[in-house]
């Protein structure tokens, strides 16, 4: 176990691990969050532009 009263701070392009993660709170990203299918951007791409056979497209937008 590691305990920090403040932060940790890696300072590398990559930080890999060999199992699961498991947070107990928020996840905060600048950039892209993605699974294994695509990253959330595609998934909100995908819902703006989806309609039900020609109604109105979602609104607001994701
Ligand atoms: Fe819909």
């Amino acid at each position: 176990m590691f305990k920090a009263k403040n932060k940790f701070r890696f300072e590398t392009p990559l930080v890999e691990m060999s199992e699961n993660m498991k947070v107990t709170k928020d996840i905060k990203a600048d950039g892209e969050i993605a699974d294994h299918k695509r990253p959330m951007q595609a998934d909100r791409n995908l819902y703006n532009q989806h309609d039900h056979g020609g109604s109105a497209k979602p609104s607001p937008l994701q």
